[in-house]
């Protein structure tokens, strides 16, 4: 039983103190390529944009990504219904998955 709420002390006394780390706040990692949009790529525009397997304008290479953002931005904020939806024939990205590329544009188009 006592031990029990020893344990019990520690998680809280634990979970307390994680609110006092305020001076060691972490900035949010900036979006890049690398990290956030190429794996983004490759699982949701695959095959039709990967170069050797789609054959659609590759669009797995950091360059290629960059300079269509526009174009990616535009379309996958369409509507699954609209005319030039991307990913085609697939459901929508992930909210997340959309602010990735808005936030990416916003950074500056890192490449990592
Ligand atoms: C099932 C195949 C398929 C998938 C998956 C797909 N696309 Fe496409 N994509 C196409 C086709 C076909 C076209 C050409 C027709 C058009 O322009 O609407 C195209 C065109 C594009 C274009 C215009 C440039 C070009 O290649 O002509 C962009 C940009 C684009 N897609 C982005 C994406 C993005 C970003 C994803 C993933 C989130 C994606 N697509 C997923 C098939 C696909």
């Amino acid at each position: 039983m006592r031990k029990i709420f020893v344990t019990l002390l520690l998680l809280i006394t634990v979970f307390l103190f994680q609110f006092c780390s305020s001076s060691k706040k972490v900035a949010a990692p900036i979006v890049n390529y690398q990290t956030n949009i190429q794996p983004i790529i490759q699982s949701s525009c695959a095959p039709c944009h990967i170069a050797g397997k789609g054959n659609k304008k590759s669009l797995d290479n950091y360059l290629a990504a960059r300079d269509n953002v526009e174009d990616i931005l535009v379309r996958i904020q369409k509507i699954p219904t609209d005319r030039g939806f991307m990913p085609m024939m697939h459901e929508k990205l992930s909210e997340k998955d959309i602010a990735a590329f808005t936030e990416w544009k916003k950074a500056g188009l890192l490449e990592h």
